[in-house]
């Protein structure tokens, strides 16, 4: 055999391209579709600031680029996204709103397939198939809790896209607003403390949703041993598992599968 550039790996049909658009950092990955792992490394570059769609298109497609993929991608954003059209936008710059994010994501892709979706869904995607709910029956809801709290919702492994329960009024306050992580933070609040306004989040899903199971997402549920036996809510609450590559793989798996809202 001759010596020299050893040929492109080849790869079965279960892989996939997950790419996680974050206010931070856009992060993406080679997914085994059949284990929910990432194959190599997850590819990280902070976002692009101010983060504009196409200085955001540009960082994907530099990540695309770096990891030599060239089959279909799939996108999360912090926003409502629906038919491929960002609606909100969370923690990114404003000008997302009302942008057809499939048709920029395409067209800076080499106008290959792509799939967009909202952040705590693509993570919802990954726990309830591959990590936290894997053989969870029924009703799945996913919280995450970082600077704002998203939610996914599943039933049966149907995903209820742009459910957006961070949004939710309580005792005239949004729940993002009381019980996200970033809350915690900038009151310096103890664990105990924090856990209280996390329960009445909980509760007031429950009381209109009656989920099976809770899984609680987001940088802070590493430290789940810390706070998740002190809330008082009814319903089993169970860390994410899948971390801080959930987003990449559920963005793979909605891109594979037509898993999108
Ligand atoms: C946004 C959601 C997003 C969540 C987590 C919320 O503020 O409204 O769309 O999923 O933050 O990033």
């Amino acid at each position: 055999m001759t010596q020299g550039t050893p040929p492109p790996p080849t790869y079965s049909t279960d892989v996939g391209f997950g790419v996680d658009v974050g206010g931070s950092g856009v992060k993406g990955g080679l997914v085994d579709l059949t284990t929910g792992q990432l194959i190599g490394d997850r590819i990280k570059i902070l976002t692009p600031q101010p983060s504009t769609p196409d200085a955001v298109a540009a960082t994907v497609a530099e990540i695309i680029r770096q990891a030599k993929w060239e089959g279909p991608v799939g996108i999360t954003l912090p926003s409502v996204v629906t038919g491929g059209v960002a609606r909100t936008a969370a923690n990114i710059d404003s000008s997302w709103i009302g942008t057809d994010a499939r048709a920029l994501f395409s067209t800076a892709l080499g106008e290959r397939h792509v799939t967009v979706l909202n952040d705590a869904d693509a993570a919802g995607i990954a726990e309830d198939r591959f990590g936290a709910a894997a053989d969870t029956p029924g009703l799945v809801i996913l919280v995450t809790f970082g600077t704002g709290i998203g939610s996914a919702i599943l039933h049966n492994g149907v995903l209820l896209p742009n459910t957006e329960l961070g949004h939710m009024e309580i005792d005239g306050m949004e729940a993002e607003h009381r019980a996200a992580s970033s809350i915690k933070e900038k009151n310096d609040w103890s664990y105990k403390r924090w856990a209280r306004e996390v329960s009445l989040v909980l509760e007031r899903i429950e009381a209109l949703l009656w989920p099976d199971l809770f899984i609680a997402g987001g940088g802070i549920s590493r430290k789940h041993e810390k706070w998740i036996p002190l809330l008082t809510n009814d319903t089993p609450v169970v860390a994410a598992e899948l971390r801080n590559t959930a987003g990449i793989v559920g963005a793979a798996y909605a891109a594979k599968t037509g898993a999108t809202p």
